[in-house]
């Protein structure tokens, strides 16, 4: 049976395992899929050690992405774009990095039916995930992008990096006189119970906000936007779901359908 595996310090919360198999099943195909803990000076070893084995793709997660992108004798722009891969596949003795994060997140806003093209785009943070999900937004022909970070020299350098007149980049205070359609929030700050301290008056009953982090409850960026009056607030549960299916795709040239596991996923982390 085909072996694929999710490499992570820590993975043992990882529900990719759970996702794929739920993939597989729906689509008849036949797979294994497990998770790893990978020690941090392991990482190379150990995916060259489960290529032996005859191993046929590795998704990557924390730590491990920028090592990962490192390693790969073949990447594709996305990847290489992101500086980060999420998804390993092995052919003819090479190692193909790819990152399907931002895929994933443009497949679940699509899903939640906004609409991108010409939108008005306030991205939070200029860190690994918000680098990562740029070039897939800016696919979608968007108006505008600000991408506005808690320290501004590195969402100027992120705007730099990707050289495109659609982008901008400011501190949360400075974006007072802006209008947005949708607010990412791309920053950890969710993890640590914070939000990002962006105007309350960008927020109103046209707006969308979305937090590419998920919770059990609300996440404490979402809660803040919902009581502000924004028109929707979708959490990153879809986007995890939606970048396995397109990792699935790269693995198996088949792309599954994202809402019946992401109900079933949604249903056991509400129960948990
Ligand atoms: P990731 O890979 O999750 O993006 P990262 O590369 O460490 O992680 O980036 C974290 C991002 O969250 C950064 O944009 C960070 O802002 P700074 O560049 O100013 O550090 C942002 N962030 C983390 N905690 C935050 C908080 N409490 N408020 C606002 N932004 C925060």
């Amino acid at each position: 049976m085909d072996q694929y595996r999710v490499f992570g310090n820590p993975i043992a919360q990882s529900r990719s395992p759970f996702i794929h198999q739920s993939f597989a099943l729906a689509n008849k195909q036949q797979l294994d899929y497990k998770t790893q803990l990978v020690e941090l000076e392991n990482f190379s070893a150990a995916v060259h050690h489960f290529i032996t084995l005859g191993g046929k793709g590795i998704n990557v997660t924390v730590p491990f992405k920028e090592q990962a992108l490192l390693l790969s004798d073949e990447l594709t722009d996305r990847a290489r774009l992101a500086g980060a891969v999420n998804t390993l596949s092995f052919e003819k003795g090479k190692i193909k990095g790819d990152n399907t994060d931002g895929a994933g997140l443009v497949q679940d806003l699509q899903r939640n039916n906004i609409s991108l093209k010409n939108s008005r785009i306030l991205l939070l943070g200029a860190g690994g995930a918000a680098k990562g999900v740029i070039l897939p937004l800016l696919a979608q022909d968007p108006e505008r992008i600000t991408v506005a970070n808690r320290t501004l020299n590195k969402a100027e350098t992120m705007c730099r990096y990707f050289d495109d007149k659609r982008l901008t980049a400011c501190e949360f205070s400075e974006c007072i006189d802006m209008s947005f359609d949708l607010i990412i929030n791309a920053t950890s700050a969710s993890l640590s119970g914070n939000i990002p301290a962006i105007p309350s008056s960008l927020i109103n009953s046209s707006v969308i906000c979305y937090d590419m982090v998920y919770s059990k409850v609300l996440t404490p960026f979402l809660a803040w936007a919902k009581k502000q009056g924004a028109s929707k607030v979708i959490d990153g549960l879809g986007m995890l779901v939606g970048q396995a299916a397109v990792s699935f795709y790269v693995w198996r040239g088949i792309l599954p359908l994202v809402e019946p596991v992401l109900l079933d996923l949604r249903t056991s982390l509400e129960d948990s």
